[in-house]
């Protein structure tokens, strides 16, 4: 196992437990070596049972010994963790920020290494969903494509610019969320004004509803053909299509206008965060 290919992992929370619990079930061949870093005792002593094979380190030491390192801490602590393990994060390394609530350029100024920004999704879990990856400080074409490697197995990667990035992110990282939760609103509303239907008989019909139009999508039919095949004129279908098309466009601007506001503010105050290096 050469150097080049260890990749570590900062925080086992939700993020970090993701990549690494994905890169166990679908990268059989163990192309790379992880490592994980977690304060939380509890979670240490399951991950050595779980996984033999994942080497659980001190971060200094895991910086040390890895050429990748995936930092998955919150927003606020970011450029504290960061800054605190800059000594180690030598220019021969790559640190992967998967944070769109810190400035890139504020993590590149604490360290020598180049830094790649992945924003992953939770559909990473069934070894799918798209991570969004961007070039952040010192990055270039064979940083960007080595963490894509590692990513792969698990997710399908796409580059996509800074300045796109909140717009991207918003369907990929937050899609799965989004469209769970559009699912709630169609069923819990619907249940309102049901007569013997309740919500889990609505649920069920809706889970099957919205499977069965993703793998319409995988078979080939766009997103406009299925509306033109449904939505026969004059029909309900189209009346549903017609009501819900204006409230719906103008909620989408309005949960990027907020979502980017929520992304600034983050990153004001993890710059000014009282920690912070
Ligand atoms: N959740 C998402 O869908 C999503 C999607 C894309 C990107 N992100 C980004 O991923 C990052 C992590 O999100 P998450 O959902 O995994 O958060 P999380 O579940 O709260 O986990 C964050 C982990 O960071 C570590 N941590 C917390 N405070 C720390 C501190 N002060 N110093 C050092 N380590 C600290 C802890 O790990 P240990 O206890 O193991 O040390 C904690 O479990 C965030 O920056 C977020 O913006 C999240």
């Amino acid at each position: 196992m050469t150097a080049a290919s260890k990749v570590g992992i900062i925080g086992v929370g939700a993020m970090g437990r993701m990549l690494i619990d994905a890169h166990y079930a679908f990268d059989p061949a163990e192309t790379f070596e992880v490592q994980a870093a977690t304060r939380n005792a509890d979670v240490l002593a399951e991950l050595e049972h779980r996984y033999p094979a994942l080497a659980l380190k001190d971060a200094p030491d895991l910086v040390d010994d890895c050429r990748m390192v995936f930092v998955c801490v919150p927003p606020l602590p970011y450029l504290d963790v960061v800054g605190a393990l800059a000594p180690h994060l030598a220019a021969d390394k790559i640190l992967v920020c998967i944070s769109n609530g810190v400035a890139l350029d504020d993590v590149g100024a604490l360290v020598a290494a180049p830094v790649v920004k992945v924003i992953p999704s939770v559909a990473h879990k069934i070894g799918r969903g798209v991570s969004l990856v961007t070039p952040g400080p010192r990055a270039g074409e064979a940083h960007l494509q080595e963490v894509e490697t590692f990513l792969r197995p698990f997710a399908l990667p796409v580059r996509v610019t800074s300045k796109d990035m909140r717009i991207a992110a918003n369907l990929t990282g937050c899609g799965p969320a989004i469209l769970a939760h559009f699912m709630q609103t169609l069923v819990q509303v619907s249940a309102e004004r049901a007569d013997a239907l309740d919500a889990a008989a609505l649920g069920c019909m809706v889970r099957e509803t919205f499977s069965a139009t993703a793998r319409l999508i995988e078979e080939g039919l766009s997103p406009e053909e299925i509306v033109d095949e449904a939505a026969t004129g004059g029909g309900m279908t189209e009346m549903a299509i017609e009501t819900l098309a204006p409230p719906i466009r103008a909620g989408v601007g309005a949960m990027i206008e907020a979502t980017q506001a929520r992304e600034d503010a983050l990153k004001a105050q993890a710059k000014g965060a009282p920690d912070a290096a």
